[in-house]
């Protein structure tokens, strides 16, 4: 096996895609499941999105939330903007991380935010700047990057060229977003590839969803190409609005599972993880798809 990554960057993402995807829960749950998850060990967290409340109702209260939200030391913030106006509110929010997005799927952007990907592309190049006239980063996230539910497979080099302009016009790093669980280890390992031959030195996140159960084996299939940076939503919160059966994202506390035993860091706290899972779960009233949530670490003993 090629050596993996010592130390790997983890993002919680489950107070804004988990969240969006789930009945609208009262924003003293969010405050509360945003201030558990400070407590983790994790470092980053995407708190909110700024997006329109008749498109996402679930996110209406972002700024109530984030102004609530107990800011802890050491801990990386940031919230997704559709447009400028997003944009706008997150920087007059106090938001320093900014994450813009856009479908590599034509059929999916139109769907998602009412615009051509091309129309986009040109309203992110605007965020950008205005995100570092702020002093504020922006990371261009580009969804269905393994595939979309309307026009299935969409082809790396799309993927890389729609990446490559987010980059040409400012944007910090990128994420690539399997939207609807459409990857697999094969297709991951074509596109890292594809994109780290383009741009060897741009900074890379993945977030997959567990939508057809190859989240975690698409994660290995990057540890072994370096990457080093992941989303995850505790609990495997969330869902797709846009793509029937979708479930949430990989689960955090089974990525810190799998990686700490592989020796490689998350800096998470696995028991905390655990616990602000089973809080989740209390907050959106289902039961979650983590795994690990039911049946503990591997190490975890029972009275014989
Ligand atoms: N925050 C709050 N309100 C916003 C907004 C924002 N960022 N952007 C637009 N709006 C409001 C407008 O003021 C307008 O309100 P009104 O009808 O009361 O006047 C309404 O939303 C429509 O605005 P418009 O600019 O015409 O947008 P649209 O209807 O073409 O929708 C988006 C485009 C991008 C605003 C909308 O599709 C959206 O928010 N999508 C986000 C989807 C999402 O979060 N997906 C998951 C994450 S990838
Ligand atoms: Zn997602």
């Amino acid at each position: 096996m090629d050596e993996l990554p010592e130390r790997i960057s983890l993002r919680e993402v489950g107070p804004r895609d988990g969240l969006q995807n789930e009945d609208p829960v009262p924003t003293d749950a969010k405050v509360a499941l945003v201030d558990r998850l400070s407590g983790t060990g994790v470092e980053r967290i995407e708190a909110v999105s700024f997006v329109s409340p008749k498109a996402i109702p679930q996110m209406a209260d972002a700024d109530e939330v984030w102004r609530r939200v107990r800011k802890a030391a050491g801990i990386r913030y940031s919230a997704l903007v559709p447009n400028l106006r997003g944009a706008q509110r997150a920087l007059g929010a106090g938001f320093t991380e900014l994450e813009a997005v856009v479908s590599a799927s034509q059929t999916h952007n139109r769907k998602n935010v009412r615009r051509s990907t091309e129309e986009s592309l040109d309203d992110i190049a605007v965020i950008i700047e205005a995100a570092h006239a702020a002093g504020a980063t922006c990371q261009v996230i580009v969804s269905t990057a393994w595939g979309c539910p309307y026009e299935g497979d969409v082809p790396p080099q799309r993927v890389v060229r729609v990446a490559g302009r987010a980059v040409a016009d400012g944007a910090d790093s990128i994420s690539f977003g399997d939207t609807t669980g459409m990857a697999t280890p094969g297709r991951v390992r074509r596109l890292v590839g594809e994109f780290r031959s383009a741009y060897p030195d741009v900074p890379l996140n993945l977030h997959f969803h567990n939508t057809r159960g190859t989240g975690l084996a698409n994660v290995l299939a990057a540890l072994e190409m370096g990457v080093d940076d992941f989303d995850a939503s505790v609990g495997g919160l969330g869902g797709c609005p846009y793509a029937p059966g979708a479930t949430g994202n990989i689960a955090t506390e089974e990525l810190v599972h799998m990686a700490e035993d592989m020796g490689v860091g998350t800096g998470i706290d696995l028991e905390a993880m655990i616990g602000a899972a089973a809080e989740a779960e209390r907050i959106v009233g289902r039961t979650l798809p983590s795994q690990v949530l039911r049946a503990g670490p591997r190490t975890r003993t029972i009275p014989a």
